[in-house]
């Protein structure tokens, strides 16, 4: 017997996009509608929590209707919604959970809330419909760097993490440093292809006892420090050679921790995710190193990297197929951890 499709509204709102789309079967996305605030945020060097969630209550409306007409369906058509319920802006959160239990308390659909590091991993789904867990997963944004083992479908180890910065925020800050504005990640992946990654040797922290976590705090100060050496003996900084030899410290170990990851597990696949997957140093260095292990390689397209709903989407789908349901109780969680229900 055919099975029954399912189509999944799933919304998105937890830091500075405003985003809806449309999933069926968690792997065909319909419409995939991103309003992106990043202008709004770049006149501030960040983004601004109170202005983020003003402008997710202007848009979500709109986005959720456009996301809809594209897709060419109505909600009557629909199997459920689905909403980002964190971690992320408390405020810029509680707008998506806001609209979807509307949504669901009026359609009569049912909720199902995600945490967004699993919408983030599920993106891989979409554009990979062989990849199936188990498998690894480098989990790299601006606010989460995670080794991820995914067991199964919503089933996580975190092997790995961030004990301060994450790596997007390290690009972030970095790219403040040498003056190239938020979101700084794209701009050092553009500037640092014209500069030299071996011209100054910035440190590959390690932490001591746990081999697959990172630290990227002290690579910061590292360039600053750098920066200021070089202002304060009046010497000329090459910001291209800056941005190049940061980013390769970066780059070399995450790529050295995951496979370490699918070397130690035994599991072939790896897949990457987030924001700074869609860095281009980043990917072809995981994919030389999976090619040279003979390790199946995957990552979502840049666009599906970056915070959008259809990632949602797909989450929610292997959520919603595991029976789980949320209720009109459904809060923003800032600090969700991932697994935890
Ligand atoms: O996943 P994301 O859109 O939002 C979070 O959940 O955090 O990630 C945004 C982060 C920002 O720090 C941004 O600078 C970084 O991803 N990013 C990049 C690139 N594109 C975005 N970092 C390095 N290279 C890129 N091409
Ligand atoms: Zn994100």
């Amino acid at each position: 017997m055919e099975q029954k499709d399912i189509l999944i509204l799933a919304i998105e709102s937890s830091c500075d996009e405003t985003a809806a789309a449309v999933v069926r079967n968690g792997r065909e996305v319909l419409s995939n509608v991103i309003y992106s605030q990043i202008d709004l945020h770049t006149l501030y060097g960040g983004v601004v929590p109170e202005i983020a969630s003003r402008k997710h209550i202007e848009k979500i409306n709109q986005v959720i209707e456009e996301a809809l007409r594209q897709a060419e369906v109505s909600l009557k058509d629909l199997d459920a919604v689905a909403v980002t319920y964190g971690p992320g802006l408390v405020g810029a959160l509680l707008v998506g959970v806001a609209e979807a239990k509307a949504i669901s308390f009026a359609s009569h659909l049912p909720l199902v809330g995600v945490h967004h590091i699993e919408g983030h991993i599920s993106a891989n789904y979409i554009e990979h419909k062989d990849l199936e867990p188990p498998f690894i997963c480098l989990v790299v944004s601006g606010g989460h760097t995670h080794l991820v083992k995914v067991s199964d479908y919503g089933e996580y180890e975190i092997l790995g993490r961030t004990r301060d910065d994450a790596a997007g925020e390290a690009f972030d800050k970095v790219a403040r440093a040498i003056g190239l504005g938020y979101p700084g990640g794209p701009k050092i992946d553009a500037l640092a292809k014209q500069g030299n990654a071996d011209a100054i040797p910035f440190p590959k922290a390690k932490v001591a006892d746990a081999p697959y976590d990172f630290s990227f705090s002290g690579l910061k100060s590292a360039v600053l420090n750098y920066l200021n050496g070089c202002r304060m003996k009046g010497e000329p900084i090459v910001e291209a050679d800056v941005a190049a030899s940061f980013q390769k410290a970066v780059v070399d170990v995450l790529t050295e921790h995951a496979m370490m990851a699918v070397e130690e597990t035994g599991i072939r696949k790896l897949a990457l995710a987030g924001g700074v997957a869609s860095n281009g140093a980043l990917r072809e260095s995981v994919m030389k190193a999976c090619e040279k292990a003979g390790i199946s390689f995957y990552r979502p397209s840049p666009g599906l990297c970056t915070d959008n709903a259809a990632m949602i989407g797909a989450a929610a789908y292997y959520e919603y197929i595991r029976g789980v349901r949320h209720g009109m109780d459904l809060n923003a969680v800032p600090y969700l951890k991932l697994g935890e229900k």
